[in-house]
Parts: structure tokens; C-alpha cells; sequence
């Protein structure tokens, strides 16, 4: 086996911090910061028996790259060798383990026991002493059957216990504050803003697991798992990852990731494997009933199932054990990438199938998103969806839950809010729309296949809205060019009219075109030349750019009609806008790769001069407007020389942002006087940029500070 360096421990002033690389909606791919190296997450830290190692943590950290793992701080305190070893060798040496280290504290031997026999303090104090890279405060257990009474005050002594053990750890050792409040979403919440809030010293708790859910899981009560989750997400601090404390099954994974859990712990591993079960994405499979690997691993490469059952018992329960973690881990690459390529949504809708239990919670979980609560988890909901990146790059594969996915619900909530119908036509006309055209039995790219069509009504009325009919819905024919709609893949029919009249005009409530005359057309042969043609096209052309910046950089129509004056194209060899220029000057090109748009900064400084909204600054109330202009971060002085040069806008060196801000969409960089010094794509919210202190918080295009200022 080759042996693997040890990890670098992180610059002294990034101890405990947290950095989020990429997102997709509320799953985010981390890193967390500790003396013993830097933790990607999403990850699980595999729980290791100091009594009982089936797989040597040493192999852990060589073969399987695990960067992180648990043990239990009470099961060494209770054990006299282990303690003095412990103590004077530190718990690395003890573990042979040279990755971080995270110790629970005695909390679930008080559950499953009923009490422990060690105090608050005395268990942070011991971790320290052990050298432990994050520790566990001795919260208390709430259990799902516990009285609403109970529960509250297993909040309430958690949080009470908070400062004291803040306190101990100090500035030697991280620690994690759980969250309690058993079923309660009320509780939960309360509990987050507690523990998210406490501090010692100007420090808080690195981590947040969410504790008291082992009974939900082994009761496969997944709906109130994840109602949890989002209940206590709704008051945490996003800049500390969120751990589910005992939470180890691979089917999980998606799900939990999509809805924002960082960290998973378990002996599932090591405990299934001792019982001759073998883990798999979709469930858990018994040795003894099967006669082939339905999951394989390089732990079980080259041998059948039988060879397996042959094996004695402690070969075959690390054998299986191997196994059990390579499936954990390759799920967890999984769901990273997932998040990378913004399908872990997707991912979550798949997986959902692979349990009774797990669908019901998934289908619950599309019912809050259609219509989020008003409570703690319908603000977890909301703030999940306006995180997700509407457009995505490349295709989507339809499927029956496609308008449940967050994406697509956000850039319909902006379709609804956003979207105005043209305030001129090509003609030179204006007034409001005689009738609405719907294209229908099409394929996209719709330029191509329904143009003809399109430009054969508009001759015919000029004051017509033209929209598109995809299995999604329909959508205005301005944004035919975005994703995913003109990259939904599927079986030619897909695209076959098959709506009533009722339904397409239910369809057409939110953009209020249900009073005038609708007019459905399936392309035919057109051939429409003359001399308004080109007009017909320009105009659309600019409908399109001005629709888009509304959408997408909240730029109220008019003024995207002023930004587009005196409008001029380069278009490709496929009819797509490629530069767009207003009197001569280019000020943005289309993406080609999603439908949205990159700015220049000459359209950068029209857009920012155009926005009449208050400098932003963190913890102002901004006032509600459809169209505020386009989302801005304003950044600190010192800052400004760099920014201003091209470089990212690193957290930390942020005084405000807009609350409208659309991770993935693009947003302008401004000094404390409302000056443009960059403008580029934010990786985080607003609320993520007045919280977090470490990583790039907008990826710069370009800065607008002339070199030799
Ligand atoms: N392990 C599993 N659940 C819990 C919990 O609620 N608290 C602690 N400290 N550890 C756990």
C-alpha cells in the first residue's frame, strides 16, 4: 500500500474556517479548515471503536483518503490504558491516525444507557487534553418520543452548557454544537438560533450537527428527518457545516446533501458488516441471500459471495467492512460531482426511488417546494430555491418531477415576477397585445424550427405575444435559447401538442395573458421575405436581450429598453446572438452555453448607473421591488486596488450585497461611493457573504479600475 502524506495543518488565521467552492442550490462542496489538514465536504468521518478497529485508521487515511474521522471521547475516558495513552500521547498517536481528529462526548451512551458518569466540563476539557481537532459539548439527547416539555428542556440545557464549554475548548480545539428539539420544527429552530449564537471570547461552534435523530433513521421516519433538518438550516449560520450526527447510509446521501448536510458520521460500516450485510446506493443486502455481487468494490473483486461466507468471521466482517466504506465513499464522490455539474437534485430524485420510506419523504419535500410553509421550513425551502442557479449548462433529461426541481421552480418564480409583455412592437406600435401565439409541436432551438411561423403571425398582428409551449410549460419565445428548456432530451414525442385550450390557459395565468385571444400554431412551411422581415427579427432580437436582463439581473424592462438603444448584433452561424451593442458599444453576449448573459463592462457601468437602490449594506432592510437593478456587492476600501484589477472578490472584504443577488448570474462589484470597480458571477448569497470569512465570493469577469489608477 502506498503510504500518503501526512496533511499540512491550515494558516494559523484559517483555524475553523469554512469555504464553500461550489453549490448547487443548498448542497455545497466545502472545506473546513483544522490543524491536521483541510476537510472537503460534502464527507463522512467513519467512527472508529478504540477497542475494536475492524479497518486500521492508518489504512483509512492511506488507501481509502479518508481526510477526517470520530471516535468517542467517553468510551477512551472510561477505559484507564486508553485515557493515560491518550493523555500522554495524544489521541493521533493513539488512533495512528494523521488526519483530523472529531470525538463525540458521552450524549448517546446517555441515551442508550441513561446517563453517563462524566460532567460537561470535564468531557471538553479531557478531548482538548487529547489534542482533538473538533470535540463534542455534552449536549443532551432528545428523543422523538420524549413530551413537547422535555424536548424544550433538553434545548434549553444544551444551550446552557454552550458558553461554559466554549469556554474550555478556547482557542486549542474546535467544537461542535448540536442541535436538539426532537420532532419540533419550532424547537429545532430555536435550538439553531441558541447554539448558532453562543460564543466564547468571539467564538462560536465550528460545526453544527443535528443531533437526536438515530431513533428517526432506524424507524425510517425520513419525512421528519429532513423536516428537521430544514427546520434548524432555517436559523444556522450558513458559514458552519452541518453535520447529521449518526447518519452513515449511502441512500441518504443525496438527499440529505441536496437539502445543505456537510458532514455524515457512522459505524454503519463496520456494524453492518459484523451482521454479513453489505451496503449498496439503493439499500442494504444480506450475504446470505445472494448469489452475485450487486455492487462491486475493489474489496470484493475476484471473489463470489460464497468464497465470502466461507472466510472466518473476522477476515469476512473487514472484507465486508472494506467494502461497505469504498460504496460510502464512492457515493459521496457522487454526489460531489453532482453538485459540481448541478444535477445532485436529480440525483436526490433518483435515489428516492430506492426505499418506500425515503419516496414519501421525498414527495413531501416536493410539496414544500411547490408551497413552502410559513414556518421555519418553508423559509428553508424558499432560501433553497433563490440560491439554486435558474439556468444550467448542457442538457436535462425530462422526467415526470422535472417541475419540482429547484432550478426550474426559480426561474419560473422570476418568469412570474419578472416577466412584462413588450412595451412596443416591431412596428413601432404600443399599447398592450391583441392576442397571444402559443408554437406548439416543435423542437428546439425554436429560431430554427418555428421562426418562419412566428414572423408569418407578427406581419399579420404586429401586437402579438409570442410564447413557446414545452413539456415544461410555456415560455416566452424570447428566452427560446435558455436551459434547460432548450436542452430538455426525451423521446421525440415530448414535444407533440397534446395540451387542451383549458390547460394552456391555466398555463398562461401567471403571465397574465389569460384575457386576450390565444392562437396555437404548429410550424409549417413558411417563407416570409419582404422588407419588414428584418425588422421583425431585430425587434425580437432586442425583446430577447431586454427580457433577459430583467430575469436574470432584475433590470426593470425600461430601463433594458435604454440599455439596448440604438441596438446592433453579431449573430453565429446558428442564428444565436453573439455580441450585443447599444450605439455602436458592446455591452454583453449572450451565454452560449445556458441562454444567460455575460456583461462587458461597458454594459456593466450603463447597468450600475442605471440603478437608483441604496449602496447595500449588510443588516439594512431593503425594500421590496420587483425590479431593484442589477444585484450588487459592495466591498471595502482595502480591497478595491485588487478587485479592481481583475482580481476575485475574496470574503471578508465585503460590506453589503443585494438580498436579490442569483449565485450563477452575473452581478456588478462596487466601492462604499456606488463606483464600478469589477463585475463578474457571486458564488454565495448575500446572506452567505456576510458570514462566511474565507474563499471567493465573486468570480471576477473583469475590474473596471484603469490600470494605471
Ligand atoms: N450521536 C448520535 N446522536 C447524537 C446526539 O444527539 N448527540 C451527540 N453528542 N452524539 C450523537
Amino acid at each position: 500500500m502506498v503510504e500518503r502524506k501526512n496533511p499540512d495543518p491550515c494558516r494559523d488565521q484559517d483555524w475553523g474556517l469554512f469555504e464553500i467552492k461550489h453549490r448547487d442550490g443548498a448542497a455545497r462542496i466545502g472545506r473546513l479548515h483544522s490543524k491536521h489538514g483541510i476537510i472537503t465536504t460534502p464527507m463522512l468521518l467513519p467512527v472508529i471503536n478504540p477497542n475494536l478497529r475492524t479497518i486500521e485508521p492508518r489504512e483509512m487515511w492511506d488507501k481509502y483518503r479518508i481526510e477526517a474521522l470520530i471516535t468517542n471521547s467517553y468510551v477512551i475516558w472510561k477505559h484507564e490504558e486508553l485515557r493515560s495513552k491518550a493523555i500522554s500521547d495524544g489521541i493521533h498517536s493513539l488512533l495512528d491516525f494523521p488526519g483530523a481528529v472529531v470525538t463525540d462526548s458521552g450524549t448517546f451512551q446517555s441515551y442508550v444507557y441513561g446517563d453517563v458518569e462524566v460532567g460537561p466540563e470535564e468531557i471538553v476539557n479531557f478531548q482538548k487534553e487529547m489534542g482533538v481537532d473538533i470535540g463534542t459539548m455534552l449536549d443532551v439527547f432528545g428523543r422523538p418520543d420524549m413530551t413537547r416539555e422535555q424536548l424544550e428542556r433538553a434545548v434549553e440545557e444544551t444551550a446552557d452548557r454552550s458558553t461554559p464549554s466554549l469556554t474550555i475548548s478556547g482557542e486549542e480545539m474546535l467544537l461542535n454544537g448540536p442541535i436538539q428539539g426532537g420532532t419540533h420544527a419550532d424547537l429545532r429552530a430555536k435550538s439553531a438560533l441558541l447554539m448558532g449564537s453562543a460564543e466564547s471570547s468571539g467564538r462560536g461552534f465550528a460545526v453544527h450537527p443535528i443531533g437526536g435523530i438515530v431513533p428517526l433513521m432506524e424507524q425510517q421516519r425520513y419525512q421528519e428527518l429532513f423536516e428537521i433538518l430544514l427546520a434548524s438550516k432555517s436559523n444556522l449560520p450558513p458559514d458552519r457545516p452541518v453535520h447529521f450526527f449518526g447518519c452513515g447510509h449511502p441512500m441518504l446521501f443525496p438527499m440529505a446533501i441536496a437539502l445543505g448536510v456537510d458532514m455524515f458520521d457512522s459505524a454503519a460500516y463496520a456494524i453492518f458488516a459484523r451482521d454479513d450485510r453489505i451496503l449498496t446506493p439503493e439499500g442494504t443486502v444480506k450475504l446470505s441471500e445472494i448469489l452475485e455481487w450487486p455492487f462491486n468494490s475493489h474489496a470484493l473483486f475476484g471473489l463470489t459471495p460464497q468464497e465470502v461466507r466461507d472466510m472466518d468471521a473476522d477476515d469476512r466482517s473487514t472484507i465486508l467492512a472494506k467494502h461497505n466504506l469504498e460504496v460510502t465513499q464512492s457515493e459521496l464522490a457522487k454526489c460531489r460531482e453532482a453538485i459540481r455539474n448541478g444535477s445532485i437534485w436529480q440525483l436526490a430524485e433518483k435515489r428516492s426511488h430506492a426505499s418506500p420510506y425515503l419516496r414519501e419523504a421525498f414527495l413531501w419535500l416536493q410539496e414544500q417546494l411547490e408551497d413552502p410553509d410559513d414556518g421555519p421550513v418553508g423559509d428553508s425551502v424558499l432560501r433553497m430555491i433563490a440560491s439554486t442557479n435558474p439556468l444550467r449548462d448542457g442538457g436535462e433529461e425530462l422526467g415526470d418531477e422535472i417541475e419540482f426541481r429547484p432550478h426550474v421552480l426559480h426561474i419560473q418564480a422570476l418568469l412570474a415576477t419578472r416577466w412584462r409583455v413588450p412595451g412596443s412592437w416591431w412596428d413601432s406600435s404600443t399599447g398592450p397585445p391583441e392576442r397571444v401565439l402559443i408554437i406548439e409541436g416543435a423542437p428546439p432551438p425554436w429560431r430554427v424550427t418555428a421562426m418562419e411561423s412566428v414572423i408569418e403571425h407578427l406581419l399579420e398582428e404586429p401586437k402579438t405575444v409570442v410564447m413557446v409551449s414545452t413539456p415544461v410549460g410555456p415560455i416566452p419565445f424570447s428566452i427560446e435559447d435558455v436551459s434547460p428548456w432548450c436542452h430538455l432530451t426525451g423521446p421525440e414525442g415530448i414535444w407533440d401538442p397534446i395540451f387542451e385550450d383549458i390547460e394552456i390557459l391555466d398555463s398562461l395565468v401567471d403571465f397574465g395573458l389569460t384575457e386576450i385571444p390565444l392562437i396555437r400554431a404548429i410550424p409549417g412551411e413558411f417563407t416570409s421575405v419582404g422588407k419588414d422581415v428584418g425588422r421583425i427579427r431585430e425587434w425580437m432580437d432586442r425583446c430577447s436581450v431586454v427580457d433577459k436582463l430583467a430575469l436574470l439581473c432584475a433590470i426593470n424592462p425600461s430601463d433594458g429598453c435604454k440599455m439596448t438603444d440604438e441596438m446592433t448584433s453579431r449573430k453565429s452561424r446558428t442564428d444565436r446572438l453573439v455580441n450585443v451593442s447599444s450605439h455602436g458599444k458592446h455591452i454583453l453576449s449572450p451565454r452560449l452555453t445556458d441562454g444567460g448573459i455575460s456583461l462587458t463592462t461597458t454594459g456593466a457601468k450603463i447597468a450600475n448607473e442605471m440603478n437608483s437602490s441604496p449602496i447595500p449594506v449588510f443588516g439594512s432592510t431593503e425594500k421590496d421591488s420587483e425590479f431593484p437593478g442589477i444585484p450588487r456587492v459592495c466591498i471595502i476600501d482595502d480591497a478595491v486596488p485588487f478587485v479592481g484589477k481583475g482580481r476575485n472578490v475574496m470574503h471578508g472584504y465585503i460590506s453589503g450585497a443585494d438580498s436579490h443577488l442569483i449565485p450563477g448570474q452575473p452581478c456588478l462589484v462596487i466601492d462604499s461611493t456606488g463606483s464600478l470597480i469589477a463585475h463578474g458571477i457571486p458564488i454565495t448569497t448575500h446572506l452567505e457573504m456576510s458570514y462566511l470569512r474565507k474563499g471567493i465570493a465573486v468570480r471576477v469577469r473583469e475590474g473596471a479600475v484603469k490600470q494605471d489608477q
